[in-house]
């Protein structure tokens, strides 16, 4: 296994992270892990030298942590850095804060948690993060030595990222990022800005949570096969990431035992700045390929918004896109009903047009909308 410094303690990080949000579950239910597996995967990846483990309070339903927790037992928790993250969406008051980080205390049966992020944070996160007192009283936590680092994770846009990287001497913080993400979220320019103010990347996501590995698209297929060096999708896409420097760990949600024996493998060979002009130049096409056959050419600039009858329109043009992209993946559907709120689904769109007039792609909003809403909430 790579590793690299965590400057703040001079500790080595495994280059793969184990990302606890994509366990393997029983027939399919999301909220049933199968627990002896992920606890024997988990175990495997920590015996073969990954030390960061993360999981957060909604994953599987609150089960990850249950299951991390239990797969840290018998001496595996003192191996690893565990990072959870405090769930800002669920804290309504002051008080939350308290009975939800012991909630996650008692779900991991640890006394400390290592890396501590806050989730997602985003504007209406901001708030809440204000009105409920959450830094002092996590603050408080690290001081007592139950919480060792505080960082957050983030989804929202650039700027956005910036400001909260300036306003907080954070430990850490984790993206989202890949070849398809550069100019997306905090990107590729975040991961550069974070770096550059002395704060360590957990990078999440690396595969597009799998859009990049399943059901390649035979031109993209066709391009990888003319590559010099043989290489999976997965492989390309993580060593992409770990090319960057600046990357602290990279967490990948491993579904079964060859994936993370792959995984495993591709992040023990793959170090920093090693791809050369060549095969960065084919993960170029690559992305481009990709981007070719997306149908709307939406750069996610907001302009549209806000839309009066509350629909997410970059996010509902996304779900289009990506389901020609990746050869209608049902994950995406998976993806929709489970995040996507009903007050923002497109389906509540009145074809009102005033988007449309907005629009600096000139994108027929309205009927993207439509399809948007006939893929994904007719028929499910
Ligand atoms: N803080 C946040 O807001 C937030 C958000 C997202 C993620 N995270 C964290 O970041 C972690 C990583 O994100 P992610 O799970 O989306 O990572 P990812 O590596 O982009 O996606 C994981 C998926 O990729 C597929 N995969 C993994 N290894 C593969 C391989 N060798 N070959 C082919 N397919 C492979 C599997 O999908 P299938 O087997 O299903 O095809 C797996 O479920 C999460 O687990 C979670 O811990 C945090």
């Amino acid at each position: 296994m790579n590793y690299r410094t965590f400057q703040l303690t001079g500790e080595k990080i495994s280059l793969l992270g184990f990302g606890a949000m994509r366990l393997p579950v029983i027939d399919g239910d999301h909220t049933r892990v199968d627990e002896q597996e992920a606890i024997a995967m988990i175990r495997k990846a920590i015996d073969s030298g990954v030390n960061y483990v993360d999981t957060g309070f909604p994953y599987h339903g609150g089960k990850s942590e249950v299951a991390v927790g239990k797969a840290l037992k018998d001496g595996y928790r003192e191996k690893v850095l565990l990072a959870d993250k405090f769930p800002l969406f669920s804290a309504k008051s002051p008080e939350d804060v308290d009975s939800l980080f012991e909630k996650q205390m008692e779900r991991l049966d640890t006394d400390f948690i290592d890396m501590y992020l806050l989730h997602n944070i985003n504007k209406a996160h901001l708030k809440v993060m204000k009105a409920c007192n959450v830094l002092p009283q996590i603050e408080k936590k690290r001081d007592e030595g139950r919480i060792k680092h505080i960082g957050f994770s983030f989804h929202d846009e650039l700027p956005l990222f910036k400001e909260v990287i300036d306003s907080y001497p954070w430990a850490f913080c984790q993206i989202q990022l890949n070849y398809m993400d550069v100019n997306f979220q905090a990107g590729l320019e975040g991961l550069k800005y974070a770096a550059s103010k002395g704060i360590p990347v957990v990078i999440m996501e690396p595969l597009k949570g799998g859009k990049l590995t399943d059901s390649v698209p035979d031109e993209i297929q066709r391009l990888w096969d003319g590559a010099a060096v043989k290489r999976s999708p997965a492989e390309w896409a993580f060593r992409w990431v770990a090319d960057f420097p600046e990357v602290l760990t990279i967490l990948s949600g491993m579904s079964t035992m060859e994936q993370l024996d792959e995984n495993l493998s591709i992040l023990s060979a793959a170090e920093a700045s090693s791809l050369t002009i060549d095969e960065k130049a084919l993960i170029k096409d690559v992305s481009d390929a990709y981007n070719r056959i997306t149908p709307y050419s939406c750069t996610s600039c907001r302009y549209c918004m806000p839309c009066a009858s509350g629909v997410n329109i970059p996010e509902s043009i996304q779900f289009r896109n990506d389901w020609e992209v990746y050869n209608h993946n049902d994950k995406l559907t998976d993806n929709f009903n489970m995040f996507f709120p009903r007050t923002e689904r497109p389906s509540n769109c009145v074809e009102c047009g005033q988007c449309e007039e907005k629009c600096p792609q000139s994108l027929s909003i309205i009927k993207a909308l439509s399809e948007t809403t006939v893929i994904f909430e007719q028929a499910s």
